[in-house]
C-alpha cells in the first residue's frame, strides 16, 4: 500500500472506531457558512486535530471539525472548516479530507464557498450554482505519481459538477421561490483579494465568480469518480465602480446572511439522494 493510501486508511479507521456508520453525503462548508451545521442532527463530532494525518484549520470563521449526523433523513459528514492553500498547507493536505470522506463511503460531495462576483447583475448575497471551473491559477492536486487506487492518470473533466445534481437543485430552488445564479468559478491562491485589473482579467477569461477554494477538492473528487455539486455565495462584487475595499469581515457577514437559503437547498437535495 502506498504512503498516501495508508495515511487515509489510518485516518478512516480512527474515525470508524468513534463513528461506525457510513455517511452517504460529504459536505464542505466555506467561509462564514459553518452555522449550517445547525441543520444537522449531530451524532458525533471529531476535531480535526484528533484525526491522524488531518491538517488543522487556522483561518477565522472555520471551526475545524468533522460533524457526523443526519440531514434530510440521510447520514452525512460535514467538514466545518476546510484547508486552504493560502494557509500554507500543501496541495495534498488541502485535498486529504476529501479522500478520507470518499474512503468513509460517501457517494456525493457537496461543496460551498464564499466568492467574489464578476458576472454582470450579480449582487452580494446571490447564490451561484457552479456549472464549471477554471483551475489554471492554482496547483493541480493530481501532479505527481498517479495513485491508481484513486483513479486514472488523465481524468476527464467535461462535467466536474454533475448536471443531474444541478437539475435537482434548480427544481428545489424554484419550488422554494429562490432565484439562483449560475456560472463558472475560478480558483486563485489568495490570500489577497484581486486587484481591479485581476477581476477584469478573470471575467474576460470566462469566470463569473472567484474564490480561494473548491477547485482542488473537485479535481480529486472527479479523479475518484465522486459526483460533486458546488455552490458559491457571492460575498463581494469584484467589478464595480465605487472605490470600496473588500474585507474578510464583509465576506463572512454576507455568507452568514445567505446561509438559510443554502441550508434549505442542501437539506432538500440530500433528502433526494
Ligand atoms: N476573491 C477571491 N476570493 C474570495 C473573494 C474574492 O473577491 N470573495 C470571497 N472569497
Amino acid at each position: 500500500m502506498t504512503d498516501i493510501v495508508q495515511k487515509i486508511e489510518t485516518a478512516v479507521s480512527y474515525i470508524k472506531n468513534i463513528y461506525s456508520e457510513t455517511p452517504l453525503v460529504g459536505i464542505v462548508l466555506g467561509s462564514g457558512l459553518g452555522s449550517f451545521t445547525k441543520e444537522i442532527e449531530i451524532e458525533k463530532e471529531i476535531a480535526y486535530g484528533d484525526i491522524p494525518y488531518f491538517p488543522v484549520s487556522t483561518v477565522e470563521g472555520h471551526s475545524g471539525k468533522l460533524i457526523f449526523g443526519v440531514l434530510g433523513g440521510k447520514k452525512v459528514v460535514a467538514m466545518a472548516g476546510r484547508f486552504h492553500y493560502y494557509e500554507g498547507y500543501g496541495t495534498q493536505e488541502v485535498v486529504f479530507p476529501i479522500r478520507v470522506m470518499k474512503y468513509l463511503g460517501i457517494e456525493t460531495l457537496l461543496l460551498t464557498n464564499a466568492a467574489g462576483g464578476m458576472q454582470k447583475g450579480f449582487v452580494v448575497g446571490d447564490l451561484m450554482i457552479i456549472t464549471d471551473h477554471i483551475s489554471q491559477f492554482t496547483v493541480n492536486p493530481l501532479i505527481g505519481k498517479n495513485e491508481k487506487a484513486f483513479g486514472t492518470r488523465f481524468p476527464d473533466m467535461s462535467e466536474p459538477y454533475k448536471k443531474h445534481l444541478i437539475a435537482k437543485v434548480k427544481t428545489i430552488a424554484a419550488t422554494a421561490g429562490y432565484t439562483l445564479k449560475e456560472g463558472v468559478y475560478v480558483a486563485v491562491t489568495g490570500p489577497t483579494f484581486e486587484t481591479r485589473a485581476e477581476y477584469k482579467m478573470l471575467a474576460v477569461l470566462g469566470a463569473d465568480a472567484v474564490g480561494m477554494s473548491t477547485v482542488q477538492e473537485t479535481i480529486v473528487a472527479a479523479h475518484m469518480g465522486l459526483p460533486v455539486f458546488a455552490m458559491s455565495v457571492i460575498t463581494d462584487i469584484g467589478i464595480r465602480d465605487e472605490e470600496n475595499v473588500i474585507t474578510h469581515e464583509e465576506v463572512l457577514e454576507a455568507a452568514k446572511e445567505a446561509e438559510p437559503k443554502l441550508a434549505h437547498i442542501f437539506k432538500e437535495l440530500v433528502a433526494q439522494l
